[in-house]
C-alpha cells in the first residue's frame, strides 16, 4: 500500500525532502538569488532564484499533490497566479468569467486584461444553459469560483466539464478552489484543467502571508505556466513558500475543524427566528445541498447570513468580542465580515442586488477556536 497517497500524509510530506547536506527534517528556506556553477553549463538545476528556488519547489510540490495534479507554480499572490492563467490566452481570444467571482479577479479582467484585447462574459456558471449562451468560437476559458463569495453559490465543475467538452473544446476550465481548499474540493478529479488558489486563505491558514498559485496534470500547461512565472517574474518568495509548507502540514486538521464549526455554527443560526436568511452550502435548505454533497468533501468555514435589517446589522458587525472585523478569510482566527462596505464595495449597487449581497448581509469566516466560545460571541453580538 502507498501510505503516501493519503490526503493526511500529502498535507506533512509531498514535496518535501530532509535537507541532504545537513539532514535538516523541515526544509530550509533559501534567501539566495544565485547559484554557483561548477563549470560552464554544469550546475545542480539551480541557475537564477527568480527562474527556480529550492524552497518554491518543495511547496509547488505539495500543493500539486494536495491538488491531485503532478505541477504547481507558485506566484506572488492569488492574482499574480490568476494573470498568468490569462496570460494563456492571446489578444482577441474571449474568456467567461463565473458572475460572482472575487471583485479582484473582475477588476484585473476589466482594467488590465481588457486593455490587452481580451475579450469577456461574465455569466452564472450554475446555469448550464445560460453558460451555453455565453460561449463563443473563440472561447478559450472559463473560469469559475465555487462556492462563491459571499453567496456560497456552487457550479457543477463536471457538468460545466461536459458541456465544454461538447461546446467549445479548445477552452480550459479554470477553478479557483480558494473557498473549498483541495481537504474539501478537487477539481482536477471532477475535469478542471487548471485549479487557482489564494494560498492567503486556507492553505497558508495564518494569516500571515499573501500568494497564490495554479495547479494543473498538464505537462503543456505546466511548461507554459512555468515559462510565464519566469518571464514575468510575479514569483512566490521564499519566506512566503516556507509559511506555506507550514501552513499545509495542518491542513487536514485545520479543515475538519472549520468544516465542523461552520456547520454547527449555520445550523444555529438557521434555528434562530430573527434572521432573514443564512447560507450555507452544508445545511439541507441550501438550494444546492444535494450538489454540495456530491462535490464536496465538507463545507468549508464560510457562513453568511442576512437580519433583513442594514442598522441591526452595523450594529451586530461593531459588537463581536472573539470574531474580528476584517477582510480576507481562511485563517486559524475567526473573522466577520460586511461584504456590501468592505470586500463588494467596488461592485455597482445593481450587481449587487442582483447577487442578493445586501446592506444587512455579513459573512462569517469561522475559525478553529471553541465552537462554544465562538457561538457565545455571537449570540452577544446578535442581541444588538
Ligand atoms: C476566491 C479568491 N480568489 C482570488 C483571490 C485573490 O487572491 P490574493 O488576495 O492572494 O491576490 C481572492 C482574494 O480574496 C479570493 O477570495
Amino acid at each position: 500500500m502507498d501510505r503516501a497517497n493519503h490526503f493526511d500524509t500529502l498535507c506533512i510530506h509531498a514535496g518535501q525532502a530532509p535537507d541532504p547536506t545537513s539532514g535538516a527534517i523541515m526544509t530550509p528556506v533559501f534567501f539566495t538569488s544565485t547559484y554557483v556553477q561548477e563549470g560552464l553549463g554544469k550546475h545542480k538545476g539551480f541557475e537564477y532564484a527568480r527562474t527556480r528556488n529550492p524552497t518554491r519547489d518543495a511547496v509547488e510540490g505539495n500543493l500539486a499533490a494536495l491538488e491531485g495534479g503532478r505541477y504547481g507554480i507558485a506566484f506572488a499572490s492569488g492574482l499574480a497566479a490568476t494573470q498568468a492563467l490569462f496570460e494563456l490566452m492571446d489578444g482577441g481570444d474571449h474568456l467567461v468569467l463565473g458572475h460572482n467571482v472575487y471583485g479582484g479577479t473582475f477588476r484585473l479582467v476589466d482594467k488590465v486584461m481588457a486593455r490587452f484585447g481580451l475579450g469577456y462574459t461574465q455569466v452564472d456558471t450554475s446555469d448550464l444553459a445560460a453558460l451555453r449562451g455565453a460561449l463563443k468560437p473563440n472561447t478559450k476559458m472559463v473560469l469559475l469560483e465555487t462556492p462563491t463569495n459571499p453567496m456560497l453559490g456552487l457550479t457543477d465543475i463536471a457538468a460545466v466539464k461536459g458541456l465544454l467538452k461538447e461546446a467549445a473544446p479548445e477552452a480550459l476550465l479554470v477553478v479557483d478552489n480558494t473557498f473549498a481548499s483541495p481537504f474539501n474540493q478537487r477539481p482536477l478529479e471532477l475535469g478542471a484543467d487548471l485549479v487557482l488558489h489564494s494560498t492567503t486563505k486556507y492553505l497558508n491558514g495564518h494569516s500571515d502571508s499573501v500568494g497564490g498559485v495554479a495547479v494543473t496534470d498538464d505537462p503543456a500547461l505546466s511548461e507554459r505556466l512555468h515559462f510565464i512565472q519566469n518571464a514575468a517574474g510575479a514569483i512566490l518568495s521564499p519566506m512566503e513558500s516556507w509559511l506555506i509548507l507550514r501552513g499545509t502540514k495542518t491542513l487536514h486538521l485545520r479543515m475538519a475543524r472549520h468544516n465542523a464549526s461552520a456547520l454547527h455554527i449555520a445550523r444555529w443560526l438557521e434555528a434562530r427566528t430573527d434572521l432573514k436568511a443564512v447560507y450555507y452550502p452544508g445545511l439541507e435548505s441550501h438550494p444546492q445541498h444535494a450538489l454540495a454533497k456530491r462535490q464536496m468533501r465538507g463545507f468549508s468555514g464560510i457562513v453568511s447570513f442576512d437580519t433583513g435589517d442594514a442598522g441591526r446589522t452595523a450594529r451586530i458587525a461593531e459588537r463581536f468580542g472573539i470574531f474580528s472585523l476584517a477582510e480576507s478569510l481562511g485563517g486559524v482566527e475567526s473573522l466577520v465580515c460586511h461584504p456590501v462596505s468592505m470586500t463588494h464595495g467596488s461592485v455597482p449597487a445593481a450587481d449587487r442586488a442582483r447577487l442578493g449581497i445586501t446592506d444587512s448581509l455579513l459573512r462569517l469566516s469561522v475559525g478553529v477556536e471553541d465552537v462554544e466560545d465562538l457561538l457565545a460571541d455571537l449570540a452577544q453580538a446578535l442581541s444588538a
